[in-house]
C-alpha cells in the first residue's frame, strides 16, 4: 500500500481487540521511527515509554477520562518531555555527536555556543512548550509508521499527566507525559464502523502562491 492509502486506512481507534498483541519487532520499529524523528537542534528533549502491562494499563483508565483504549490496547506508548533540559543536555548531545561522527570537539564549538544561546533565551515554560512540540513531531512519525505497518493507534491528550507521572514513577526521572498513543489492532466492531474521514476539502486546505 502506498503512504496515502495507509493514511486513509489509519483512524483513531477507540476499540481495540485486546487478544491481539503487537509483536516486539513491530514495537521496536515504532520506537525506532520515533527516535529517527527530526527535532530542533537534534536535541530530542523527550523519551518514549513503552507500557505493556495490562494491570497498570487498566489502572490508568480513570486517569484517562475513562477512555478504555488505554486498558485494551496491546501497548501504550507514552511521549514524555524532559523537564530538566539544560547545558548537560547539550553536552550529552555533543558527546554522542563526536562518537557517532568521529569528529573533534573543537569543530562543534560554534554549534555548541548557538545551542547554549538558544536554550538560555527560554524560561522554563517556553522550554516545556518547545520540548512538547518536538514530542508531537515524533508522535506524527510514529503514527505514520504504525499505519504503514497496519498497526492501529489512538493519539490521546485526554489524560492526567501528573497522575501518569506518579503511577509510572516518571517524576524521579525528570519526565512529564504530554501525549499518549495506545497501539494494537482494531476490534471487529470498530472494523464494521469503517466511517469515512472528515477532512477539509483539499482546495480549502492548500493555498498555492505561484
Ligand atoms: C494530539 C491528539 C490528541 C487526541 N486526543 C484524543 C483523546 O484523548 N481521545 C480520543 O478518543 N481521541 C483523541 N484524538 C483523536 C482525534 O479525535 C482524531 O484523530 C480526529 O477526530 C480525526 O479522526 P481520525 O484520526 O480517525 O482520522 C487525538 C488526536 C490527536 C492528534
Amino acid at each position: 500500500m502506498n503512504i496515502i492509502e495507509s493514511l486513509k486506512w489509519r483512524a483513531a481507534v477507540r476499540n481495540f481487540d485486546s487478544s491481539k498483541k503487537v509483536s516486539t519487532e513491530n514495537v521496536n520499529a515504532l520506537v525506532e521511527a520515533g527516535n529517527l524523528t527530526a527535532t530542533s537542534m537534534g536535541l530530542q528533549p523527550f523519551k518514549i515509554i513503552v507500557l505493556h502491562n495490562e494491570e497498570i494499563q487498566k489502572e490508568l483508565i480513570p486517569y484517562s477520562y475513562n477512555q478504555k483504549q488505554v486498558g485494551e490496547a496491546s501497548h501504550v506508548l507514552i511521549f514524555a518531555i524532559e523537564t530538566n533540559v539544560n547545558q548537560q543536555t547539550i553536552d550529552n548531545y555533543l558527546e554522542r555527536h563526536i562518537e557517532v561522527r568521529n569528529v573533534e570537539a573543537s569543530s562543534l564549538e560554534n554549534y555548541k555556543n548557538s545551542m547554549s544561546n538558544y536554550l538560555s533565551m527560554m524560561d522554563e515554560e517556553t522550554k516545556k512548550t518547545w520540548a512538547t512540540k518536538q514530542a508531537y513531531i515524533a508522535l506524527g512519525t510514529v503514527m505514520t509508521a504504525a499505519a504503514d505497518l497496519k498497526i492501529d493507534s489512538c493519539a490521546m491528550e485526554g489524560f492526567d499527566p501528573e497522575k501518569y507521572q506518579e503511577m509510572l514513577g516518571l517524576k524521579e526521572e525528570n519526565l512529564l507525559p504530554v501525549v499518549v498513543l495506545p497501539i494494537g489492532y482494531r476490534s471487529e466492531e470498530e472494523m464494521m464502523a469503517g466511517l469515512p474521514k472528515v477532512r477539509k476539502a483539499l482546495e480549502n486546505f492548500v493555498i498555492e502562491k505561484n
